[in-house]
């Protein structure tokens, strides 16, 4: 359920809080999921996506995790690629989403519901595994990055796109103040609700940054830990080897 607006800092410094009201949001906004990308990203977010997947080793057959794959861009892109693609995702709704966008026969990725924190699969299942804006997202990064890790095979690759923050501290607080203003706006528009964006830069309050995840990738097996500045260091992509 959606706690007060006072509320939501507090219910996100919590992994129970931040657990439910995360698959609270990520339901209510699922239909409409693809639309909100599109518009908060200015029409970007495809091709950051499609950056991401052109930094994977992708062969014809490699076994591709896309974890928190919502609506399933990234994992459709991989399989357009030739590989063999998972999606899985904790919200019902957006598995049903990407279900219903997969062709029939058996090229496309398979989708399943569950948590990337605590996945359905045995070690060493895949050679690549990715995510798009997943590890800000989950109430606790470094479990879900050594899961990861986990289910990857010794030398295979995690690839993952999200939000970065400004270091400088003037900066932080423009971009902060603008993702809420833009966010408040748009959940206005789309959900009667401006709340519903506020979670954006709510969520990145507590996310320790593209440094910060590249060294807990580091600290949880992997052997090499990189990122990419995305649209000036608003964003990032991290590449990591186990
Ligand atoms: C911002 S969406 C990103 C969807 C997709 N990867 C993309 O880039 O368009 C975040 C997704 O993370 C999923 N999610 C949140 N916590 C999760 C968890 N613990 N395990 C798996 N998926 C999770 C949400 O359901 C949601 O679909």
């Amino acid at each position: 359920m959606r706690p007060r607006r006072s509320a939501l800092r507090s219910t996100l410094s919590t992994r129970d809080g931040k657990s439910r009201y995360v698959r609270w949001l990520f339901s209510a906004i699922a239909d409409r999921y693809d639309l909100i990308t599109v518009v908060l990203s200015y029409g970007q977010d495809r091709r950051w996506k499609k950056r991401l997947v052109d930094r994977a080793d992708l062969a014809a057959g490699s076994r591709v995790l896309d974890a928190a794959a919502g609506t399933g861009d990234i994992a459709f892109e991989c399989a357009r690629r030739g590989a063999r693609v998972v999606g899985l995702d904790i919200t019902r709704r957006m598995v049903e989403l990407a279900r219903q966008k997969s062709p029939t026969d058996a090229s496309g990725p398979r989708f399943l519901v569950g948590d990337m924190m605590a996945m359905p699969f045995r070690d060493a299942s895949f050679d690549v595994v990715t995510t798009g804006y997943g590890l800000r997202n989950v109430p606790e990064i470094a479990v879900a990055v050594r899961e990861l890790a986990r289910v990857l095979r010794p030398g295979g690759q995690l690839l993952s796109l999200d939000f970065d923050k400004p270091r400088n501290r003037v900066l932080r607080v423009i971009y902060f103040s603008y993702l809420t203003l833009v966010g408040s706006l748009l959940g206005l528009v789309m959900h009667r609700d401006p709340d519903t964006y506020r979670y954006i830069p709510e969520s990145l309050r507590n996310y320790p940054g593209a440094e910060g995840v590249a060294r807990l990738m580091r600290d949880q097996g992997f052997a090499e830990a990189r990122f990419e500045p995305v649209l000036g260091g608003l964003m990032a992509v991290h590449v990591a080897r186990r």
